[in-house]
Formats: structure tokens, C-alpha cells, sequence
């Protein structure tokens, strides 16, 4: 296995469209994310956050620049080879939570897992393993409007930990929660880092969520500002 970070941008470049009209999103961004740490981007609406989470995590490609996963450039790897390393190695946790609302909790977490063709018992074990240990289980039969904020968070963490990542990618994961709630996701972020080794990389305008992290890049403008922790 590789020693070094589990990704490296180096020069990240993204445009979106051409001519007078083009939006610069990312201009030369260098940043490196590693195992067991909770890293932070964080800046103002339209900074770039969204749009490097996205190149990290191969779900699209920069014009220029290159996104090393484990060593290996990501950027140029064929759809398939690509869509093959997010299935197995890359998890996504995003601010509306994303579950299905007609599923319990437990198959919320197990449906991931059916796509990836894991045997029922496997699915029931880790559906109900990672949910407990996020604090749920005793909510396992709930669908998501049964649920609260924090308790939809954490059932969205379960299902990404469940398929056992290297990589989750966390978008404004606490933008709808209160200020109480949101440091309670994040504390089990940071602890899901500690105990399972798995890199963290979350976007955040909150400035308090700053001094619960390991690594914070500011974004200005789709460029990065100096490390500052
Ligand atoms: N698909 C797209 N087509 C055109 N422009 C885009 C696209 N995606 C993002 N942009 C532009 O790129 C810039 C960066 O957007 P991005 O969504 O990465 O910002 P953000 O920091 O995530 O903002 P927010 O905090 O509001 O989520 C913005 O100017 C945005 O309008
Ligand atoms: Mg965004």
C-alpha cells in the first residue's frame, strides 16, 4: 500500500464553459488529503468548493492538472475504470442527507450494498454494525421522516462507512443542522477518522467547525489561500 497522502491535486484547473462567458471555479489548486485526518475547504458561496470535492472524488474531471487516488492518476483513467475505484473506495455524504424516504433506516444503509452484489447476511451485519456504532441503534426501523437532522446525517455516514472506503467526501454535511447537532457530527466524524483511518474531506462556510478539524484549505476565488492549521 502506498505510504504517502491518500490523494494529491497538484495544479487543479476547472472551467465551466468557453469564451467572454466562462467561470474560472479552480485556478491551480495543490492540496493533499490523507488517511485518518479530517480535512476542511472551506470559503464563500461559489469559491470552489463544491467543484474541487467533486475532481477529488472523481465525479468530474479538471481542464488541467492532475488528481493522484493511492498514487495513481484519477484524471484520465477511462469512465469505467473510474466509476470502478468510487464504488469501491470512495464514500459521499452530502448536506440533504440523501436517503431514500420510503426506506428505513437499515435499508438505507443496506441499499449501497445490494448494488454491490454483498450477500443478504453481509448486508443485515453491516447495516446493523455501522449504524449502532453511529449512536442508531435503537432507530433502525425508522424511515428518514421518523428521523432528526443529525439522526439523518448519521444514517447517511452508516451507509458510506458501510461500504468500507478509503475516501468520504462530505458536502456541507452539517449546512441543515443546528449549531449543537453539528458539532456532534462532527466530533463522530473526527472519531470515524481516528478508528477507522478512513480520510474525511468536508466543504463548510461555518467558521466554528475550523477548530474541530485536522487540516483546514481556504478557497478564495477558486484558489487557494494559505494553510492555516
Ligand atoms: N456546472 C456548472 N456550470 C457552470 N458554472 C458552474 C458549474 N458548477 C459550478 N459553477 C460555478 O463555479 C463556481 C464555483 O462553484 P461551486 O459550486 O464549486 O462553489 P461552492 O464554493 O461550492 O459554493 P456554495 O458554498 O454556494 O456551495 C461558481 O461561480 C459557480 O457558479
Ligand atoms: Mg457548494
Amino acid at each position: 500500500m502506498a505510504t504517502g497522502p491518500l490523494v494529491r491535486a497538484v495544479g487543479v484547473e476547472r472551467t465551466f464553459g468557453s469564451g467572454p462567458t466562462a467561470v474560472w471555479a479552480l485556478r491551480g489548486v495543490s492540496l493533499e488529503i490523507e488517511g485518518g485526518r479530517l480535512t476542511a475547504l472551506k470559503g464563500r458561496s461559489g469559491s470552489g468548493k463544491t467543484t474541487l470535492l467533486n475532481i477529488l472524488g472523481g465525479l468530474d474531471r479538471p481542464n488541467a492538472g492532475a488528481v493522484y487516488f493511492d498514487d495513481r492518476d484519477i484524471t484520465k483513467l477511462p469512465e469505467a475504470e473510474l466509476t470502478r475505484i468510487r464504488l469501491r473506495s470512495i464514500g459521499y455524504v452530502f448536506q440533504s442527507f440523501g436517503l431514500m424516504p420510503l426506506l428505513s433506516a437499515r435499508e438505507n444503509v443496506e441499499l449501497p450494498l445490494r448494488m454491490a452484489g454483498i450477500p443478504h447476511k453481509e448486508r443485515r451485519e453491516r447495516s446493523e454494525r455501522w449504524l449502532a456504532y453511529v449512536g442508531l441503534e435503537k432507530r433502525m426501523k425508522h424511515r428518514p421522516y421518523e428521523l432528526s437532522g443529525g439522526e439523518q446525517q448519521r444514517t447517511a455516514l452508516a451507509r458510506a462507512l458501510a461500504m468500507q472506503p478509503r475516501l468520504i467526501l462530505a458536502d456541507e454535511p452539517t449546512g441543515e443542522l443546528d449549531t449543537t447537532t453539528s458539532a456532534q457530527v462532527l466530533d463522530l466524524l473526527k472519531r470515524v477518522t481516528r478508528e477507522t483511518g478512513v480520510a474525511i474531506c468536508l466543504t463548510t462556510h461555518d467558521p466554528a467547525i475550523m477548530e474541530m478539524v485536522d487540516v483546514v484549505y481556504g478557497l478564495v476565488d477558486g484558489r487557494l489561500a494559505r494553510e492555516e492549521q
